[in-house]
């Protein structure tokens, strides 16, 4: 084919595509502008292509150059057209305008809201502040002698087994000697009575590290709410009392509450509190009588002053609470999950 043929072709096609992609009205009639010239099987442009093949070998780098021109010019017409019809029309007139309705309601921004261990802490701080506890805090690196010692679990205590704990590896650099996150919020207990002299009516809550496993009850992380109450006269009583009414509270509506024998290092005597939930026992958590070698490391004078703790897993009671059947889901970050709460 003659170069000439060949570029008339091209220039035919061109003008022929911009006039159907400037009438088309809707992206139906635009499509079908598009099948025809840039279909990648028949379209005219593709054809055209074909031709390519029979031009003079001389006039093939010019026969290819006018090609792909108006190639990019078809397909800036198609863009043009689907821009226009995209945008409601010429000059944004006309459709746009129409399909414009002030009265429609706008809309709303979606709401974040509190994750449930937040909103279950919340609601216990509230609960034990009712009662008269105020909320102490400590941190969640400690050392020995707040996470062990001074709460009367030795250095050959099982408990402190590296394997049962996270030590940090750069604890030897630290003057308080090896550094571990808490394995538990009693830390706390021993953090406040340093600082203050009796009586301390306090509850801590926050996060606490073990190296287990995560399954559907177990997580590395989790968290619990401690209770100390130390003053004259404290007794066993009150410390029923007071988690009956922090079980009535939470469940709202009246409950038991049942004390099993147990052992801690730092309450004596120990027991584990369980309380009765649609006609089920339900452990939840350890309690005691502040043991008085626990009194005396923190300065206290144990003929002086008595005390109760107890500790219980704030997972566990948001759990029962909402029929959360594993604590992973609360720790996926999965907003379906958390939106339910
Ligand atoms: N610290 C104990 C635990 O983590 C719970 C506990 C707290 C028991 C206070 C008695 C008194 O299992």
């Amino acid at each position: 084919m003659a170069l000439a043929d060949f570029i008339q072709q091209l220039d035919d096609i061109s003008s022929a595509a911009k006039a159907a992609f400037d009438a088309a009205a809707d992206s139906d009639s635009i499509d079908v502008a598009r099948i025809d010239f840039l279909g990648a099987k028949n379209g005219k442009l593709k054809a055209a292509q074909k031709g390519l093949g029979s031009v003079d070998k001389a006039d093939k780098p010019e026969a290819g150059k006018r090609f792909n021109e108006v190639k990019n010019q078809v397909e800036a017409a198609f863009q043009a057209a689907s821009d226009r019809v995209a945008s409601g029309g010429a000059g944004g007139a006309g459709k746009s305008a129409e399909i414009f309705d002030p009265t429609l309601p706008g809309k709303r921004p979606r709401l974040g809201h509190l994750h449930p261990i937040t909103q279950t802490i919340d609601e216990l701080k509230d609960i034990m502040g009712r009662l008269g506890f105020s909320v102490a805090d400590g941190p969640e690196i400690e050392d020995e002698r707040h996470n062990f010692e001074a709460l009367n679990i030795p250095a050959d205590h099982p408990a402190r087994d590296p394997l049962e704990n996270f030590y940090l590896a750069t604890a030897q650099k630290s003057q308080a000697g090896p550094l571990l996150l808490r394995s538990q919020t009693s830390t706390v207990q021993i953090r406040v009575m340093e600082e203050t002299p009796p009586p301390v009516r306090i509850i801590s809550l926050g996060r606490v590290y073990r190296p287990d496993t995560a399954d559907a009850t177990h997580y590395p992380m989790f968290h619990q709410i401690e209770g100390l109450l130390v003053d004259t006269k404290v007794t066993m009583a009150d410390l029923k009392s007071v988690l009956r009414l922090f079980a009535t509270s939470y469940l709202g509506h009246d409950v038991h509450v049942r004390f099993r024998p147990s052992f801690f290092p730092f309450t004596e005597p120990s027991v584990e509190a369980d309380m009765s939930w649609n006609d089920n026992w339900i452990e939840f958590g350890g309690a005691g009588m502040v043991d008085p070698n626990v009194l005396s490391a923190v300065g206290y004078d144990p003929e002086e002053v008595s005390g109760f703790a107890f500790g219980l897993g704030i997972e566990r009671l948001c759990m029962r609470r909402h029929n959360i059947t594993d604590i992973r889901d609360l720790y996926k970050n999965d907003v379906r999950f958390l939106h339910q709460f």
